[in-house]
C-alpha cells in the first residue's frame, strides 16, 4: 500500500496509454497517487484525472523554469482551483538554476507569489529545486513558509538542508535517483530522514529508478524507491509503505 506524491500522469507521455498505466499502478499496489500540474495544460489535465479517479488527488501551481510565461490570470485561476475537492496542494513551484529561460528575480517573484497564495488558501506547498539549496531556504524562512509546510520533491540535497526544511515544516520526498548506483549521498540523506518525515514519489515520467534508468517512469515503480529506502534504513518494506502512506494523508488532509 504506496502512496505516490508525485506523478505527471498528466504529461504527454502518457497521452496514449494513461488508463493501463494507472491499472498497472493499483496492481502493484499503489493505492494513491498525487498528479502534479505545473503549467495551464498540465494544471487542468490534472484536475481532470482527480476527477475521474477517487485514488488520484491534484496539487496546481507553476513551474520555475516558466515563471516568465505565469500571469496575474494565471494565478487567479490557481487560487480557483485550490478550492476544488480534490487539490491537496500547490505547486509544484520553486527555483530552477539548471536552466535559464526565466532569470532567477522572475522565479524568485513567481514562487514568492505562490508561497502567498498557499498561506492564503491553506495549503501545503510542494517545491522543486535544481541547483538553488541556499535560496530555497533563505526563500521559505523569508516568507515564513513553516505556516503551511510541504514537500521537497525529490530531494538531493545534503542532510543540513534537510534539516533546515525540517524544521519549516517540510517532508523529505525521494524519487528514483536514490536507487541509483553511483547515487551515494541521497543514499546517505535518506537514510538519516526520521521516519515521520520520509515520503516517496516517482515524478514520472522522469527520473525512473534502477533498473528502468533512462526509460519512461511510471507509478508502479515507486515500490523500487521504497525498496531502496527499506534497506537502507534496515526496515521492511511493509514498515516503509505504511509510514509514508500515512505521512502523506495527514500532509494532504485525506481520511
Ligand atoms: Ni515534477
Amino acid at each position: 500500500m504506496l502512496f505516490d506524491t508525485h506523478v505527471h500522469l498528466n504529461a504527454d507521455q502518457f497521452e496514449d496509454d494513461v488508463d493501463e498505466v494507472i491499472e498497472r499502478a493499483k496492481s502493484e499496489g499503489i493505492e494513491w497517487m498525487n498528479c502534479i500540474g505545473f503549467d495551464r495544460k498540465t494544471i487542468k489535465r490534472a484536475v481532470e484525472l482527480a476527477e475521474k479517479y477517487e485514488f488520484i488527488y491534484a496539487s496546481v501551481g507553476w513551474h520555475p523554469v516558466d515563471a516568465v510565461d505565469m500571469t496575474e490570470e494565471d494565478l487567479q485561476w490557481i487560487e480557483e482551483l485550490a478550492g476544488h475537492p480534490k487539490v491537496v496542494a500547490l505547486g509544484e513551484m520553486g527555483l530552477d538554476y539548471h536552466w535559464d529561460k526565466s532569470p532567477k528575480d522572475v522565479q524568485k517573484e513567481v514562487f514568492r507569489k505562490q508561497i502567498h497564495l498557499a498561506k492564503k488558501v491553506k495549503l501545503p506547498i510542494i517545491i522543486h529545486n535544481r541547483d538553488a539549496d541556499q535560496d530555497i531556504v533563505d526563500l521559505l524562512k523569508e516568507e515564513h513558509a513553516e505556516d503551511v509546510g510541504g514537500i521537497m520533491h525529490c530531494f538531493g540535497g545534503s542532510l543540513e538542508i534537510a534539516k533546515e526544511c525540517m524544521k519549516m515544516n517540510f517532508y523529505i520526498s525521494f524519487g528514483g535517483p536514490v536507487t541509483f548506483k553511483n547515487a551515494k549521498r541521497p543514499k546517505q540523506v535518506a537514510k538519516e530522514i526520521p521516519m515521520d518525515k520520509l515520503l516517496v514519489e516517482t515524478d514520472c515520467p522522469f527520473l525512473a529508478p534502477h533498473p528502468y534508468r533512462g526509460k519512461r517512469n511510471e507509478p508502479s515503480y515507486v515500490k523500487l524507491v521504497a525498496e531502496q529506502i527499506a534497506e537502507l534504513k534496515e526496515l521492511s518494506l511493509e514498515e516503509i509503505a505504511q509510514q509514508t502512506t500515512a505521512n502523506a494523508n495527514k500532509l494532504f488532509c485525506i481520511t
